[in-house]
């Protein structure tokens, strides 16, 4: 159960505000918020101040001092079928997404499939500090009732919709008719869009795989049902940007096809958006469409590096995500190191606080939440990860010697991953611990 009063001590560390891109203040400056030693209170799943004294044992006290509290962090784009075929050697985007992906999503098409396969992912997330997702399931809608009913039982915040495509797509991965389609689409939004902490994402794979049809069914569910996200991906790799100006012959580009569908706008979460031009980079502020950058995945799939500086220059948001199975780790703490190394090669070298408010505070915003995640702010709900500064002799010995709070954020993000995660709690309850079985997750 939750408990009234919680207590977590430790090293408190969360972000206040959009810091510069390459902002490296050594002790953080006015966006960041750290307070060592201290006592993060939590009443009924919900944070409600923070303070240096023990605050006694009418509170149930967890001692973790000498650690790191952060946040849970937020994956605003990765795909739960996608487990199976992380690692998959050799291939570019779009002969990945035949000779591994595809084949693998059919599976789901199977019920039970699906809730083992959304159990196993939805435990991994919470295992690798991320406590809040926007996820693809696959074209099935038992994979997304699924994805929804397993982050529900672990009261995690998911964004999640059953896939949208209907052409270039095996037999088993297609809707059947549009008719289908919007009937799924529908019931999802019936059961789970506002149940608990639960909301429904209209999910176009990629304009390839969807006609023009089924782009507008999803563009009018867009304009008719209030608070429903928008999801896909855009300008990833140079051969799709070229197949999709063929099937799209009168689209301006890429991002246009998505706009003329009526899909962009502030709910929107596009992944990738490598291959844009001035205009589409105006065209997402404009919108106040949101991008989730994908370091991890852009790298293991050769597909390019995005320019973080110009979409931020131009007004667009840009978030961090996992994309995993494309993305080779579920680790945000990962992702973190990675965009920094995708922004390295091109010259800009981006500070520890502006990469840990993307995968908190930042991807919070983006998703229109941050009254809820994303911060240790009062009135936010207790999603909170406990974290070793350093595991092992070189992470121990790095940490040793930094000099200041940015230097040690820094080595954090370059060095740790998964393993240094001790704790995770989900509203205020326990839902991982290291070297722990975990209780029973029923009420
Ligand atoms: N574009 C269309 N589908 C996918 C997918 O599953 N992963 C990635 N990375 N890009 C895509
Ligand atoms: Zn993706």
């Amino acid at each position: 159960p939750v408990p009234d009063r919680l207590a977590i001590r430790g090293d408190l560390l969360d972000l206040v505000a959009a810091p510069a891109l390459t902002d490296a203040t050594p002790d953080g400056g006015a966006a960041v918020r750290f307070t060592p030693d201290h006592w993060l209170l939590v009443e009924r799943g919900r944070i409600v101040g923070r303070q240096a004294h023990d605050p006694g044992d009418a509170w149930q006290r967890e001692d973790h001092r000498g650690r790191l509290v952060l946040p849970g962090f937020i994956d605003t784009h990765v795909h739960m079928p996608q487990l199976d075929v992380i690692a998959s050697h050799g291939a570019d985007l779009l002969d990945w997404l035949d000779t591994y992906t595809f084949p693998a999503e059919r599976r789901y098409a199977d019920a039970e499939v699906s809730r083992v396969g959304a159990e196993a992912f939805a435990d991994a997330l919470l295992a690798h500090g991320t406590t809040a997702a926007a996820v693809f399931p696959t074209v099935h809608a038992v994979s997304a009732d699924a994805m929804a009913a397993a982050t529900h039982a672990r009261g995690m915040r998911c964004i999640t919709g059953k896939v949208l495509m209907d052409r270039n797509a095996p037999d088993g991965l297609r809707d059947a008719d549009a008719a289908s389609a919007d009937r799924e689409l529908r019931a999802g939004i019936a059961r789970w869009h506002g149940t608990g902490r639960q909301a429904q994402a209209v999910t176009v794979r990629f304009a390839p795989c969807s006609t023009p049809q089924q782009l507008a069914l999803a563009g009018r569910l867009m304009a008719e049902v209030p608070d429903l996200y928008m999801q896909t991906h855009v300008a990833e790799n140079r051969d799709e940007v070229r197949w999709v100006a063929e099937l799209f012959p009168d689209a301006r580009s890429y991002l246009d096809v998505y706009h003329r569908a009526g899909l962009l706008g502030p709910r929107a979460v596009l992944a990738h958006a490598i291959w844009l031009d001035d205009a589409d980079r105006a065209l997402l502020a404009e919108t106040g469409s949101q991008i989730a950058h994908c370091p991890t995945s852009n790298l293991f799939l050769g597909s390019g590096l995005m320019d973080w500086q110009a979409l931020q220059g131009a007004g667009a948001a840009v978030s961090l995500a996992s994309d995993v199975g494309g993305g080779t780790s579920l680790s945000m703490v990962r992702t973190m190191a990675a965009a920094y190394q995708v922004q390295a090669l091109q010259g800009v070298k981006l500070g520890a606080w502006a990469l840990l408010h993307a995968a908190t505070l930042g991807a919070a915003r983006a998703l229109r939440l941050d009254h809820e995640i994303g911060s240790l702010e009062p009135g936010c709900l207790a999603d909170v990860c406990v974290w070793d500064w350093a595991t092992g002799p070189v992470g121990r010995r790095r940490d040793a010697l930094a000099q200041t709070l940015h230097e040690r954020i820094f080595a954090w993000i370059t060095l740790s991953d998964e393993r240094h995660l001790v704790q995770t709690w989900v509203a205020g309850r326990e839902r991982h611990r290291r070297d722990a079985t975990m209780p029973p997750r029923e009420e």
